[in-house]
């Protein structure tokens, strides 16, 4: 048997599933007669999880549980966790303890807990020992054994614990049941062979593997025909798409081959690692109409020594050189990217360096965050003398900082003509909608609500911190 087919979960075993799909249905509808229970699904973290989230949701419909947004009233509770920072851990924690008073109202409430944090031994183990009332666990590489787990779960006088360590798997043709009409996402590749030194999700999603070209496009393609409007293609590092497939491809070459299918629609794409993005990357962006102008380009720091202790295999000239060839080639295409303050000895001098980087590329915004400690990881052997109120100064520091570029950027467009996908109503004020540009600004108009899941043209009157204002073009 070839490497790959031990990756893919064969048709048989999930034909294994179908049937305690089955089972499961039968119970429900013994024990629930003519109400339908109930399941309240809520993933925390990054698409990837909210991606699974979705077809969690899609498994749970076909043994037939509808939906709801309040756990007070659910029979079922499934909470996908992210273990990426502690804030992210506890949060969890939290909300898994206020479950304890809604199922000693409901005590057939069923507690299920999946998602990255499951995947680390120590937090299993707490689990087990101090909360009692959670009634199943399982991983993140046996998502698609959810109908077998909530069967076990309501049919044994035990908790149920299905957490096998795992190098990860692919899984097809699972159901989905989408969040948005208008937004998907298309998962390219699972897992991380990185390991940058403060990162958890290596740990605790697998080796790094790839779906089949056809299938991913397949997938595209019916979700054009149902009218969506914005695909984003996701994995932890979408460059080295197409390592150990049999057919040799690359990420720009998926990219070029989505670009061609028929339809009115988007392409955003998220995580590019620097290490892996190339000058063909931009040169595809340029030439893909579809494809958004949009760049997130994760930096992490702008101190050399900082990056090489984070294990990132860039330098910030290295950097600077990817980004100066797409500001030529692009004019109008925007950056983001994800900071991390306070790595383990980052002194002032480095955090200089974070700060004259942003300054430089002027990023259109920033997702920042304090270092957090991971256990297990490289970085957390490391010595830290910095405090955590040097690390609070630095992280606001770096905020007003990106603010004010944020500011300047914004400022650009007023009295502009941007096109924007409508998805939604806007925080602006009654009858405001709003929606993104293609370079992935907000933008908030007023407008019917029959626009919703539409592109219009609308002109740019006013520049907020975080979003742009405008009125739509007759
Ligand atoms: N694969 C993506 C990132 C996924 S995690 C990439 O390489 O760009 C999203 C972001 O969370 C990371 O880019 C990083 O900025 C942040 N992050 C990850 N681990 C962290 C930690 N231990 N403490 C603080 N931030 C962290
Ligand atoms: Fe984490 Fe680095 Fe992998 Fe991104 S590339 S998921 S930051 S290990
Ligand atoms: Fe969190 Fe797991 Fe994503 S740790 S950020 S949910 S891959």
């Amino acid at each position: 048997m070839s490497k790959r087919e031990n990756i893919v979960v064969s048709k048989e075993d999930l034909k294994k599933q179908q049937v305690f799909t089955e089972k499961v249905r039968k119970i429900l509808e013994d024990r629930y007669k003519d109400t339908m229970p109930m399941a309240h699904v809520h993933s925390y973290g990054c698409q990837q999880n909210i991606s699974d989230g979705e077809k969690i949701k899609g498994m749970l419909a076909l043994m037939g549980y509808g939906f709801t947004n309040s756990t007070s009233d659910a029979d079922l509770v499934i909470y996908n966790t992210c273990a990426i920072r502690e804030n992210a851990e506890d949060r969890v924690f939290g909300n898994v303890g206020a479950l304890k008073h809604i199922k000693k109202k409901n005590p057939n409430m069923i507690i299920g807990l999946c998602g990255c944090m499951m995947q680390q031994k120590h937090i299993v183990e707490k689990l087990k020992k101090s909360f009692p009332y959670v009634d199943l666990i399982f991983g993140t590489h046996v998502v698609h054994e959810l109908p077998q787990n909530i069967y076990n779960a309501l049919t044994m006088d035990k908790r149920v614990f299905n957490v096998p360590d795992s190098d990860g798997v692919i899984v097809e043709d699972l159901p989905i049941k989408r969040d948005g009409t208008i937004k998907a996402w298309v998962p390219i590749m699972y897992g991380c062979n990185n390991f940058c030194t403060y990162c958890i999700v290596p740990y605790v999603r697998g080796r790094e593997r790839s779906r089949e070209p056809e299938l991913i496009l397949n997938e595209i393609k019916q979700l054009i025909s149902e009218g969506y409007k914005e695909i984003t293609l996701l994995g932890q590092n979408v460059n080295s798409y197409g390592k150990g497939l049999d057919e040799e491809i690359t990420f720009s070459e998926l990219l070029r081959r989505i670009n061609a299918l028929d339809g009115d629609f988007r392409i955003r794409f998220m995580t590019s690692h620097p290490k892996d993005a190339t000058k063909e990357l931009i040169d595809t962006i340029a030439e893909c109409d579809k494809v958004c102008n949009h760049l997130h380009l994760p930096v992490q720091s702008g101190s050399d020594r900082i990056l090489k202790l984070m294990n990132r295999h860039y330098n910030r000239e290295q950097y600077m050189e990817l980004i100066n060839y797409a500001k030529a080639k692009i004019p109008d295409l925007s950056f983001t990217s994800d900071i991390i303050v306070g790595f383990p000895t980052e002194t002032e001098e480095d955090f200089k360096g974070t700060i004259d980087l942003i300054k430089e590329v002027e990023y259109d915004s920033l997702f920042t965050f304090i270092y957090s400690k991971r256990v297990g990881t490289k970085a957390a052997e490391m010595e830290d003398p910095i405090t955590n109120k040097e690390k609070s100064e630095r992280f606001q520091y770096l905020l007003d900082v990106q603010k004010d570029i944020g500011v300047e950027k914004y400022k650009k467009y007023v009295g502009k003509t941007v096109r924007v996908l409508v998805d939604g109503e806007g925080k602006s004020g009654e009858d405001y909608l709003t929606g993104r540009t293609d370079n992935f600004i907000i933008v908030d108009f007023k407008g019917d609500k029959s626009l919703i899941g539409q592109f219009v043209d609308v002109e740019i009157t006013q520049a907020l911190n975080w979003a742009l204002l405008g009125k739509i073009c007759e």
